[in-house]
């Protein structure tokens, strides 16, 4: 099989290459998206057919990218990479469009960020494999028509909401990444440790995993990090001792949470009252971007239910609340009376 060329811009740099598993077959969990795939993979082998667009979303960290570049190398084609935060005008995907070789997968990451000229420039390159190029200006203007060869398209994205109706409409195939279980993340830690070389018991592998807000890249991040206070200030092998006091040492606490986790709780608690407060005011009172807190912060603390969303904005739940130690000053499920 051919290794698949991969040309990627700046945006994309790929700091998780050394675990990144090669092949949809190396992939721990998302089982059922998997199969999928590797149907849908097998048939457009089998068929010596182009594969139909992909698009998949999910919060950061849970294997879009993984999909995305394992995906091509299963098919044996070449793969391009770009990102939806540099592509800004349709001129500037058209290099990518007229080097597609027949067969061979796109990948654009941050779909989300395309601008909608450039959203509408895709159209029919997905849709007929044509683009039209428009050429000069006012009387002189004239479209030419250009014939692409078959191509797959893959597209990332935290927040499929984000985009326009139509585009969806043009992946055949959408996978929705989700959270993975303390199980799958431990399989993920204990590969990742060989993979490093290290030594690690079991039992320290699982706490890892445990303190790893489900999601694959914080748990090799956390193994690195446990791998590096070891070697600093112990003989190397990781014990559950060592990992609680490497990862203590970070202020990562025992469901996984960060200090910017944690901050943003306490903004909601002790600003806001516990909520329902707009994600905007939250973001704006702890300076920091609403994208960084929609999409890395809030996905995690609404799945294990600290937080929940209601029309009214975000409210801490009475879990939430525990988890700070404190106890429920606005219980969640008691409306505070304007009168009383
Ligand atoms: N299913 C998986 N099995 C094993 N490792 C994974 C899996 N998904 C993600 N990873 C690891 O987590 C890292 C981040 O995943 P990535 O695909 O870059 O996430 P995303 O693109 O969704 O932000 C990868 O480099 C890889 O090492
Ligand atoms: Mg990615």
């Amino acid at each position: 099989m051919r290794e698949p060329v991969l040309r990627s811009t700046p945006a994309t740099n790929d700091d998780d290459r050394d675990l990144r598993p090669q092949h949809m077959r190396d992939m721990v969990g998302q089982r059922d998206v998997y199969a999928r795939l590797e149907i849908a993979v097998d048939s457009a082998r089998k068929r010596g057919d182009t594969l139909g667009h992909i698009l998949f979303d999910g919060p950061p960290g849970l294997g879009k990218t993984t999909f995305a570049t394992c995906i091509p190398r299963d098919l044996g084609v070449a793969c391009q990479i770009a990102s939806g935060a540099v592509l800004q005008a349709p001129k500037d995907l058209i290099p990518y469009l007229t080097n597609a070789e027949e067969g061979s997968v796109l990948f654009i990451d941050e779909i989300h960020r395309l601008p909608k000229a450039v959203e509408e420039f895709l159209y029919p390159a997905m849709e007929d494999f044509r683009i039209d190029i428009l050429l000069g200006d006012g009387v002189n203007a004239r479209t030419i028509n250009m014939t692409l060869r078959p191509f797959t398209l893959i597209g990332a994205t935290t927040r499929a909401g984000l985009l326009s109706a139509p585009l969806r409409d043009r992946f055949q195939i959408r996978e929705h990444l989700d959270f993975y279980s303390v199980e799958e993340l431990t399989e993920i830690v204990s590969r990742s440790a060989r993979k490093l070389q290290m030594k690690i018991d079991a039992d320290a592998a699982r706490e890892i995993a445990s303190r790893s807000r489900g999601t694959p890249r914080l748990a090799n991040n956390r193994l690195r990090w446990v791998r590096d206070y070891v070697t600093s200030k112990a003989d190397g092998k990781v014990t559950l001792e060592l990992a609680h006091a490497a990862l203590d040492m970070q202020a990562i606490d025992r469901l996984g949470l960060d200090g910017q986790d944690r901050k943003y709780l306490e903004t909601i608690v002790r600003v806001f009252h516990g909520g329902p407060v707009g994600v905007e005011a939250v973001a704006h009172t702890m300076n920091l971007a609403i994208d960084t807190l929609s999409d890395e912060v809030e996905p995690y603390l609404l799945r294990s239910g600290l937080v929940i969303r209601t029309p009214r904005g975000r409210k801490v739940t009475a879990a939430g609340y525990d988890h700070l130690g404190l106890a429920p000053e606005n219980p969640p499920d008691t409306q505070r009376s304007l009168f009383g």
